[in-house]
């Protein structure tokens, strides 16, 4: 193969002579002019190089439009075993969040809430039995970003709190621990420590990673630094949604009222939603009609990490499906008759490899 010359090389690389010029004297090459051959290792040196700044320019780019996507609130989650106070610290934070804003106000069940505080917006799934999060997680989508473990101090680990460290690990949530119930005198810091480290979990109080936080949803003790804890846990995580993309999140609950007919809780996770648009969850697509947020306010459009109650689905979709933005009723019709269709097929196909009666199992 011919030797190549300089000039050919910067046509093949798409740059100026100039520029190439420049990288062979950064190297210390030697040349009389443009039209100088290069040895074979120095041209695939500087095809070398060149890939390399090139990458490095993609990736800086790459960074930069990340960056450029402003920062969302964190998702969270409270889970834990039976009686260990989930649905205690929930009231307790909704509650609190109402007397801070003295309205004493009119909430809507949306399947989420906002806590506000000075460090940032916390949104907390409170949907009955956190459907939405475990069926979710078998389709390897993701609703929360953090998980709260609530542990009861005078309990501690329980096999619950075990199912639900799995769950959330699972679910690629990162795990923030509650001692709760840290008012009684039986209380003991030591007791979830312990059962935490059984499970292979070590305390920061240990020397590790996890944050346990000591709190009591009965009296409000330790909650403001779990939120803040959320808060730093959240920040790590860089946390980001571009409010400009195509809506995008999961459906919380649904149910049929006898009076204003199907009602969805949707958690928009990218992008903006807005009255008018059509969406598609699963098999069932609505035009949004009309979209109530948490405080009970009518809204017109909703950004990342908010949950808004909407009308204009023709039938409930199921807690836990994701939903997504399409153009219109063609797009909405076709792409969920296709789902329909696929998973009839499905149905009918035989189930090879299953075992069908008892025999089958016993070979
Ligand atoms: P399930 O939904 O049944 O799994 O329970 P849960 O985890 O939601 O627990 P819940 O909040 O219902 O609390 C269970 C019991 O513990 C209730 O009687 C609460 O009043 C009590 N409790 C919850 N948190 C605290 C606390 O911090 N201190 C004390 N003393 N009692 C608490
Ligand atoms: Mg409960």
């Amino acid at each position: 193969m011919a030797k190549v010359r300089i000039y050919q090389l910067a046509k093949e690389l798409g740059m100026s002579n100039e520029e190439l010029l420049e990288i062979l004297d950064s190297m210390g090459v030697e040349y009389k002019s443009h039209a100088s051959t290069l040895e074979d290792e120095t041209a695939a040196a500087v095809k070398e190089l060149i890939g390399e700044q090139r990458l490095a320019e993609e990736a800086r780019k790459a960074e930069e439009a990340r960056k450029a996507i402003p920062h969302r609130a964190p998702v969270v989650v409270i889970m834990g075993h039976v009686d260990h106070g989930k649905t205690s610290l929930l009231d307790y934070l909704r509650k609190s969040r109402i007397a801070e804003k003295e309205a004493g106000g009119i909430t809507q069940h949306v399947g989420a809430f906002e806590v506000k505080t000075k460090g940032g917006t916390v949104v907390f799934i409170d949907t009955p039995g956190h459907e939405a999060f475990t069926s979710i997680r078998e389709r390897g989508a993701k609703v929360a970003d953090i998980a709260v473990i609530v542990v009861a101090a005078d309990d501690g680990v329980m096999p619950q709190t075990r199912e639900a460290i799995a769950h959330a690990k699972a679910a690629g949530a990162k795990l923030i621990f509650a001692a709760n119930k840290m008012d009684l005198p039986q209380a003991s810091l030591e007791k979830v420590y312990q059962g935490l480290m059984k499970e292979g979990i070590v305390p920061v109080a240990y020397g590790g990673e996890a944050e346990v936080l000591p709190i009591s949803a009965k009296t409000g003790q330790g909650v403001q630094d779990l939120l803040e804890t959320i808060l730093i846990t959240a920040e790590l995580e860089d946390l980001r949604a571009d409010p400009n993309a195509e809506a995008t999140g999961v459906v919380l609950e649904s149910r049929i009222d006898k009076q204003a007919g199907v009602l969805a809780s949707l958690l928009v996770q990218q992008g903006t939603l807005k009255v008018g648009d059509y969406v598609v969850a699963g098999e069932h697509w609505g035009k949004i009609r009309a979209m109530t947020d948490s405080e009970g306010v009518r809204r017109n459009q909703t950004g990342p990490s908010t949950a808004v109650q909407v009308l204009g689905f023709s039938e409930p979709p199921s807690a836990g499906t994701a939903f997504e933005w399409v153009p219109d009723q063609v797009a909405a019709k076709e792409i969920t008759e296709e789902r329909r269709l696929e998973r009839e097929a499905r149905e009918v196909a035989p189930e090879v490899g299953r075992p069908r009666n008892i025999a089958d199992l016993l070979r």
